[in-house]
């Protein structure tokens, strides 16, 4: 019992000191970046919050402005570099007018101007238009040596832009055919690729704060550490350590079971109810099949835990059942558990490390514990049948 209290406190001293050692955020740009603005004469130069972006401009007044957006993005065949202004309230996509530069299959690049209307979300087509900004020496390009594709225009804005809050948004996809850029991917870097931004200063007030940031942390820890790592461990107790470390520790693994099971259910309803109010908070997006497998494991996780009051006595006739319902749900949990998993690492980034790294854990540790189990269980046999 106490080695159990102990592993709970342990992983929660991990989550306060990983909320409290919170990433800063560099407003600077890189030397590569930086180095390709100074050929182009920008004055001034940050990196945007998300997708790799980083942004040059200078301003002549408050309407002529020159602009450099750069990225090291990694095509596979086509894809699309976009940035764009928006005249409304909010940096949000419906409204945008955009530059938007593709590279076709055959390797040239071309950029054009795109009006970027509510159709588009719904499923229209996005083709080139003329824009109420006046666009010159709009240019595309890929830069060899720092592996940067970029963006540079001179931009003559309307009086309804005014340059101390602009809202910009930049975005990127792999998909295009001809002059048509086809649906970016929908994750959080993709959907937070906005920001209304002072040229004078270079302040900017992103459109998703730091408090939601820091939620969002939370809400990966509390569920990876809730559901991904208590839970499967209380499973594993319960079937690999029934006899370990001495034939008769019985009790030793179900307390083991208990409170793992207890420790992983806190800290996942933690983390679900956050991220209940953080699907609640954005109004421009939804993740669907990540929510829904959320309730699920809510509800059935919550289920598992009425064994604690209902599960029946040892010679009870129902007893029998009541296990094989317990250990069914039990493993279904582990599964739709893992998927909601790698569906939010999905979100969060479309980086395969994460999912690779969580991946390989998964397989080798049940793996090594299954070929345990199957040894002893041989040896048994083998000993069995010897005598
Ligand atoms: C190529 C055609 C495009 C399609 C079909 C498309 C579609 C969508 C959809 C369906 C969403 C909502 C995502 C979700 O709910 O999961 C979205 C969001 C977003 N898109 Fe696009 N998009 C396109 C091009 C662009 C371009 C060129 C930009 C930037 C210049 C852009 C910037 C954004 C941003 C910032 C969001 C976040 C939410 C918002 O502001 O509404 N998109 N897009
Ligand atoms: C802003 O500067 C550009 C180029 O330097 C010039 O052509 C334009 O007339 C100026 N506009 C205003 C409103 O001063
Ligand atoms: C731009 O916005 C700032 C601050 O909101 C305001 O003080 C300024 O007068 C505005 N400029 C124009 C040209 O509308
Ligand atoms: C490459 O393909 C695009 C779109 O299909 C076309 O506009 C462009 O002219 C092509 N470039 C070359 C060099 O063939």
């Amino acid at each position: 019992m106490p080695s159990c209290h102990f592993t709970v406190v342990f992983i929660l001293a991990l989550f306060s000191i990983s909320t409290i050692s919170t990433t800063p955020y560099y407003y600077s740009c890189s030397e590569d970046f930086f180095l390709m603005t100074r050929e182009r004469n920008m004055k001034q130069c940050k990196k945007l919050s998300t997708l790799g972006f980083e942004f040059g401009w200078n301003y002549h007044n408050g309407s002529f402005i020159d602009v450099f957006i750069g990225a090291k993005l990694q095509y596979p065949v086509a894809g699309w570099m976009a940035w764009g202004v928006n005249p409304h309230d909010k940096p949000q996509m419906v409204g945008t007018r955009a530059l938007i530069g593709i590279k076709h299959p055959n390797g040239s690049l071309i950029i054009k101007t795109y009006s970027i209307t509510g159709d588009i979300k719904l499923g229209c087509k996005l083709l080139p238009s003329k824009i109420d900004v006046e666009v010159q020496n709009m240019k595309f390009e890929y830069s060899i040596q720092t592996q940067y594709y970029t963006i540079f225009a001179t931009l003559s804005l309307p009086s309804v832009y005014n340059i101390s809050r602009l809202n910009h948004l930049w975005q990127t996809g792999y998909a295009a055919l001809g002059s048509e850029p086809k649906m970016h991917p929908s994750t959080l870097q993709n959907v937070d690729s906005s920001e209304t931004i002072n040229l004078y200063t270079g302040r900017s007030k992103q459109s998703v704060g730091v408090s939601r940031r820091h939620l969002r942390t939370a809400h990966a820890i509390l569920n990876i550490i809730g559901w991904g790592v208590l839970m499967p461990s209380g499973v594993i107790a319960a079937r690999y350590f029934k006899k370990f470390p001495f034939e008769n520790m019985t009790r030793w693994w179900f307390c083991l079971h208990v409170s793992l099971q207890i420790g992983g259910y806190i800290l996942g309803t933690s983390g679900w109810a956050i991220g209940l109010w953080l699907g609640g908070a954005s109004k421009y997006y939804s993740f669907g099949a990540h929510r829904i497998l959320a309730m699920l494991i809510f509800s059935f996780t919550s289920l598992q835990m009425f064994a604690l009051c209902l599960r029946p006595k040892a010679d009870d006739e129902y007893r029998k059942y009541w296990n094989i319902y317990h250990h069914f749900l039990g493993y279904a949990l582990l599964v739709l558990i893992s998927v909601n998993i790698l569906e939010g690492i999905a979100i969060l980034k479309a980086d395969h490390t994460w999912r690779k790294i969580y991946i390989g854990l998964i397989v080798s540790i049940t793996l090594a514990l299954e070929s345990v189990t199957w040894i002893k269980f041989l040896i048994y046999k083998l000993k069995r049948n010897a005598k």
